[in-house]
């Protein structure tokens, strides 16, 4: 039987790679996407690629709780059913910007809404085979702390601040969903793509971008470590780790430790008005 995979943020970079190679293995995929009219240009991409793909597109804007809410709602009803949940999605604004509930934007759509819509998507996961959750982290998790005044905006605002604390994040509710989801049989794992040449980086001048380029991979490239860890049997039964290169690697410390998991998680729950696992 196929893998159902959903992905957010499943029309541009290192998302719609994965969602690309995934199809071309055969995977039915879905994309999550706030654009719909990207999402619609990404599913005719991969179909056109891959003739047979079975693609399916669902809005879900991040920046928004209750379009989660709403969101997740439609794609319980209509998928019932996924294997795989990959947490991809995600923004960089070099200047502060804020969610529709008033968060600093990285925090909201790199962290916190994703926490909301994984939650959401557990009873779908449930129900799958050899059921993976996969959180799209970075390298960037060592520059982060969890720092709860920020979590609504600071100033000045320091984008790589507010990156690396959506990354930490990241990887910290990955090692507590794979604690608590155990005895379901349900994995989580998180991971570094690389440095990636993607559309993340528009907000980067260009004089510095030309500097960082040689140095990033291609989206392709670095599709192929979530794409290897949502389909291959080797990674079955694995979690509570963070792969880059396809091994694990070194998690800061602050990414290793449990009790501030815990207390991110006992308050980001609290923000979001869900009883814990
Ligand atoms: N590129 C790198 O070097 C790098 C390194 C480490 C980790 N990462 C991580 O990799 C992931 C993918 O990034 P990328 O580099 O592939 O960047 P990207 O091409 O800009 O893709 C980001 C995706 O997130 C979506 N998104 C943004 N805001 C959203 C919202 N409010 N609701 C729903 N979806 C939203 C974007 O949709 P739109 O097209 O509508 O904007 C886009 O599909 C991110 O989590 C990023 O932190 C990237």
């Amino acid at each position: 039987m196929s893998k159902r995979i959903l992905i957010t943020g499943g029309n541009s970079g290192i998302g719609f790679c994965t969602a690309d190679q995934l199809a071309a293995q055969g995977a039915e995929v879905s994309l999550a996407c706030r654009d719909q009219t990207k999402g619609q240009a990404a599913v005719a991409r991969i179909k056109n690629a891959h003739p047979n793909a079975k693609v399916r597109l669902f809005p879900l804007d991040l920046a928004d709780l209750e379009n989660v809410h709403d969101n997740a709602a439609v794609i319980y009803r209509e998928l019932g059913e996924i294997d795989v949940l990959i947490n991809n999605a995600g923004v960089v604004p070099t200047r502060q910007e804020f969610t529709r509930d008033g968060y600093e934007m990285q925090f909201g759509v790199n962290y916190l809404a994703p926490v909301l819509f994984t939650h959401l998507m557990l009873p779908l996961l449930k129900k799958g085979n050899q059921p993976r959750v996969l959180h799209v982290a970075s390298v960037a998790h060592w520059l982060g702390r969890i720092n709860k005044s920020t979590w609504r905006g600071r100033k000045p605002y320091l984008v790589m601040d507010a990156y690396g604390q959506s990354k930490l994040g990241n990887i910290l509710f990955s090692n507590v969903l794979a604690d608590r989801l155990e005895d379901l049989g349900i994995t989580s794992n998180a991971l570094h793509p690389g440095g990636v040449d993607t559309p993340i980086f528009r907000h980067v001048p260009k004089p510095a971008m030309a500097l960082i380029r040689p140095t990033l991979t291609t989206p392709e490239q670095a599709a192929r470590l979530p794409v290897s860890l949502a389909m291959d049997p080797q990674y079955a039964g694995i979690t509570g780790e963070y792969f880059a290169n396809f091994k694990p690697a070194l998690r800061s410390p602050r990414a290793r430790n449990r009790k501030l998991a815990e207390e991110l998680y006992y308050d980001t729950m609290a923000e979001l008005n869900l009883p814990t696992l």
